[in-house]
């Protein structure tokens, strides 16, 4: 196959190029009602806002161009079958679960998981065995799972329908996945990959290897986030012995609108092809442009710049941390008021996603490097040495009431420093990076309220913050 080819962009053009008369959806007729001030900024992108008319296809039942497009990512990937997603790897990461789980199957998945995996589990009314990552004491955050907690649940568990594991995690780094889903798959459990932030993983041995690469069964990538695709552009990979390919079609129909948004599919195309189009030369010139990036960012005194245990890691995460009384969240506003806007901030560390350049593209990182020293010379801080987070050793859990069980149970608000094991009747999630730290249901351990304190006190914004805001936790009055 031709993987130059766009051929869902290339027909969206020629029909756009057509001027074409609409009489039907959408209502802004290519455009044609946008006038005034928002024109120069909208009216360009409503051009290929099309919809299922004769020759332009259909997500869902796919025979031309959107077929065509598809088959370009599956061979580009080299699984069984890929599809578009236009609702993100929130889509896929539902469309996945409820594809291989049903009610009260057992399904084991990884604590810090994203809340649409939860959410996929709550779904199916699936029974969650949740596995304690890993805790990087030193860059403050949790990894992955271990290879020995794997084992140990496969133990405990051996008839579990599906283990789900993110990979990477927000801040780039992988862990023994290889290793995992063989000992998986030895005991006839597919594995679902969260692999939203890894979709540029395939382009080459600059970067880990992909889970795709790895024979994961279900692979789910949010190709926005680091390829150049639009805002909820997502694919999904399956590749399974295990699955039903039909079934994960059919809910992604369930799930997915029946209108879906031919510019995120033409920019999920587009960015299919830079992905197929990256060579070893741009690889190459990417490396050496992230090693500029990373020595400029080590001169400044305020931060250190953080690196992957053994090298290995995403390499377009940069993370780094505060070195002052300054909390990554401090640092990530002063580095806004320089017009540089990073892509999260935890209470240490600050996230910047590099782009996937290519060859022959220039960036400014001398230039960006002085704003970030300008930033940080405008700021008043004091030396420190920063305190070590614990997130404590969470290993194996359950919760102490299933959905059904909650569903009986009165809910209470009570003062967060006295709900040191009830269960907890609502879901905390931290924002960003979006990872649960109490799930309705759960007993609550002091780790919990520990870590929400903190991340209170350094300015953390919470899902549902109003509760905790006044300082109480919803329970359950049982
Ligand atoms: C690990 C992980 N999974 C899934 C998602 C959801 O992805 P999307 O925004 O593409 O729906 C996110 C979003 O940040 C994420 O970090």
């Amino acid at each position: 196959m031709n993987q130059t080819r766009m051929p869902l962009f290339e027909k969206l053009k020629r029909h756009a190029d057509q001027n074409p008369v609409s009489f039907h959806v959408p209502g802004h007729k290519y455009g044609e009602l946008i006038t005034g001030d928002i024109e120069r900024y909208y009216k360009q992108l409503l051009r290929l806002d099309a919809t299922e008319i004769n020759g332009l296809d259909d997500l869902h039942s796919p025979e031309g161009i959107i077929k065509e497009a598809e088959e370009l990512l599956t061979q580009l990937y080299g699984v069984k079958k890929s599809f578009f997603l236009v609702n993100g790897s929130t889509v896929g990461n539902l469309a996945m679960i409820m594809a291989a789980v049903k009610e009260n199957d057992t399904v084991l998945v990884q604590r810090n998981c994203h809340k649409s995996i939860l959410n996929g589990i709550n779904l199916v009314k699936a029974t969650p065995i949740f596995l304690g990552p890993v805790f990087d004491e030193d860059w403050g955050i949790a990894g992955g799972v271990s290879v020995s907690m794997v084992k140990q649940a496969i133990e405990l568990y051996p008839h579990a329908k599906a283990l789900i594991l993110t990979y990477p995690n927000y801040y780039g780094m992988v862990n023994n996945l290889d290793e995992i889903i063989k000992i998986a798959h030895c005991h006839h459990i597919p594995v679902l990959i969260d692999e939203a932030h890894g979709a540029h993983f395939i382009g080459g041995e600059y970067f880990p290897p992909s889970a795709v690469q790895l024979n994961a069964d279900i692979v789910i990538q949010s190709a926005h986030k680091t390829l150049p695709a639009m805002t909820m552009g997502a694919y999904l990979h399956f590749n399974s012995d295990f699955l039903s390919l039909v079934n994960v079609s059919s809910f992604l129909q369930i799930l997915q609108s029946s209108s879906p948004s031919y510019p995120i599919m033409a920019s999920l195309d587009i960015a299919r092809n830079y992905l197929a189009t990256f060579t070893a030369r741009d690889a190459k010139s990417l490396q050496q442009k992230i090693t500029e990036f990373r020595n400029g960012l080590q001169q400044l005194k305020e931060i250190r710049v953080l690196t992957y245990k053994g090298g290995i890691g995403d390499p377009l995460k940069v993370t780094i941390q505060s070195t002052t009384s300054l909390s990554g969240y401090d640092l990530q506003k002063l580095f806004e008021s320089k017009g540089i806007y990073t892509e999260m901030a935890d209470p240490s560390n600050v996230v910047f996603v590099f782009p996937l350049l290519k060859y022959e593209m220039a960036y400014p990182i001398r230039e960006i490097i002085t704003r970030l020293q300008s930033a940080l010379k405008s700021a008043a801080y004091y030396e420190i040495g920063k305190e070590k987070v614990s997130c404590g050793k969470p290993g194996i859990s359950r919760l102490a009431l299933n959905a059904d069980e909650q569903a009986k149970i009165e809910k209470v608000n009570i003062p967060i420093e006295e709900a040191i094991g009830k269960i907890c009747a609502q879901l905390i999630v931290p924002y960003p990076p979006g990872i649960p730290l109490l799930f309705p249901g759960e007993i609550i351990r002091e780790e919990a309220i520990e870590q929400i304190q903190l991340l209170k006190a350094s300015g953390a914004r919470f899902q549902g913050d109003e509760i905790l805001q006044d300082g109480k936790l919803i329970i359950y009055s049982t």
